[in-house]
């Protein structure tokens, strides 16, 4: 069963197995591109019916961690067209879960280190009412 293929309207996928999101931390931070690394990394876990990537930031002030690769210019696009590309190869199919890092972000993380948009749970910062 695990090792049958899945097909809905949609995904045609190998298997039913599926390899769970996991940051990893291992772009240049300054331009957050997928390298050759990242490429072979999911090239090797291509053999799973479905790889979830790790979180992908999707605004420079959507970044929370170091050195994510991220997905909101045209190189970080084609660097992860490689990815996605190799893990086709392989037989392989990838979904990108994208990211937006909330109140995690940090102004020491993004360019011009503006504070990171924090919008709807500012609100919950606020100290409660006194009685
Ligand atoms: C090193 C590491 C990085 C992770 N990165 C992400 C991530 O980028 N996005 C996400 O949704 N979950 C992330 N997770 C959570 C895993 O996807 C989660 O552990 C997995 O779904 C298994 O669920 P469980 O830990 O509740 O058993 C990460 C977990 C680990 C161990």
């Amino acid at each position: 069963m695990l090792f049958d293929p899945y097909a809905n309207s949609a995904l045609r996928l190998a298997n039913r197995i599926a390899m769970a999101p996991m940051t990893r931390c291992r772009a240049d931070h300054r331009d957050a591109v997928p390298n050759d690394l990242i490429v072979e990394y999911y090239r090797q876990r291509a053999s799973a019916g479905l790889i979830i990537s790790e979180g992908v930031p999707v605004s420079d002030r959507a970044r929370g961690y170091l050195n994510t690769p991220a997905l909101w210019n045209e190189d970080q696009a084609a660097g992860w067209k490689k990815v996605t590309d190799a893990v086709h190869a392989a037989g392989g199919t990838m979904f990108a879960q994208i990211w937006h890092c909330g109140r995690v972000a940090h102004a020491a993380l993004v360019e011009f280190a503006s504070q990171p948009r924090i919008g709807l749970h500012r609100r919950s910062n606020r100290r409660p009412r006194k009685p």
